[in-house]
């Protein structure tokens, strides 16, 4: 018989790579969305949509129920956002998460918990391990670190089945362009299409571990498989400059033009995942930048 899988957050940018990669793997998918920020043309019409809310919905309980492995990634992600409105990025990504935990307490649901490597500090020099101080800096890592914590405190007491995965800088196909906090890689790359500029703030040094969307799937297949519970890093395990993303950019679609940009205080100078830990259960190894970008433009 097919697994069955629950995506919440399924009609997101994450979601439905991952929707699309357990489907190929044969599982049956269900996603669960509110469609805050997802876009219903990601889904598939093979797959069953239930258009409902984390933190309101009554159908949550029932939902859950049905299926074998649930995946949670719903969330209100951005960051500059939740600064300006912590309530409501506290309300959706706690308490929703919250329902989500104990739902599958209550039904026995194996958990996938997508956390962020926002929850590891901005000074650091060092590649992060799992085991590394957290040291959340905004209401919404402050709302992913609680989403692991909740689910340590049932972890500890044996209740429930979880991985929580602390993913780095996911790019790939679909991924949002036109919002205030797109995400760096389809903003370069929409600007470099118009044969506009790519601004790089503090110089474009900062150092950044970018993942690929398919490695990132890979990892939620291969530790929804894995018997043992626990935290995984999801990288590549290295890094590029942003200066540098924007020159391949350039390079690649042969239009853009790098610029100065501003001064931002609180922007990491160096984030790079340990990957260790997940190459241990046959993560391998994942597709570098240039051939990503190459893959997506
Ligand atoms: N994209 C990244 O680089 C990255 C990095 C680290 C962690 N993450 C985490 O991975 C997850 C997915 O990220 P993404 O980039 O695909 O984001 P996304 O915004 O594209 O997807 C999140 C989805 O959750 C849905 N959602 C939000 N609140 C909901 C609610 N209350 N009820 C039901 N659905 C709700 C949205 O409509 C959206 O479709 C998030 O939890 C995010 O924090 C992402």
């Amino acid at each position: 018989m097919k697994k069955k899988a629950l995506i919440i957050g399924g009609a997101g940018f994450i979601g439905h790579h991952l929707a699309n990669y357990l489907a190929y793997k044969n599982y049956k998918i269900g996603i669960l969305d509110n469609l805050s920020n997802g876009d219903k043309n990601n889904i598939s019409k093979k797959n069953t949509f239930y258009f409902e809310d984390i933190v309101h919905g009554k159908s949550l309980n029932k939902i859950i129920q049905k299926y074998d492995s649930i995946f949670h990634l719903a969330a209100k992600i951005e960051v500059q956002s939740s600064m300006n409105n912590p309530t409501k990025t506290f309300e959706n990504n706690i308490l929703g998460t919250s329902r989500v935990v104990e739902s599958c307490v209550k039904f026995k649901k194996k958990l996938l918990f997508a956390s962020s490597c926002a929850i590891y500090p901005l000074d650091s020099k060092n590649k992060f391990k799992e085991e590394s101080k957290t040291v959340p800096n905004s209401p919404y890592s402050i709302s992913k670190k609680i989403g692991e914590d909740m689910i340590n405190f049932y972890l500890e007491r044996k209740k429930i089945n979880a991985i929580i995965l602390r993913c780095f800088n996911a790019y790939g196909l679909r991924q949002k362009s036109n919002s205030q906090y797109a995400a760096v890689v389809p903003k370069f790359i929409s600007n470099a299409k118009k044969n506009g500029y790519l601004k790089l703030n503090n110089g474009g040094n900062q150092s950044r571990d970018f993942v690929y969307i398919e490695d990132i799937c890979k990892a939620y297949y291969i530790l929804n498989k894995l018997k043992k519970v626990g935290t995984f890093n999801i990288g590549s395990g290295v890094t590029t400059k942003i200066k540098d993303l924007a020159k391949i950019i350039i390079e690649i679609i042969g239009k853009g033009k790098s610029m100065k940009g501003k001064k931002n205080k609180g922007d990491a100078n160096y984030s790079c995942a340990d990957i260790k830990k997940i190459k241990k259960i046959g993560f391998g190894n994942t597709i570098k930048i240039k051939e990503g970008l190459k893959k997506i433009i």
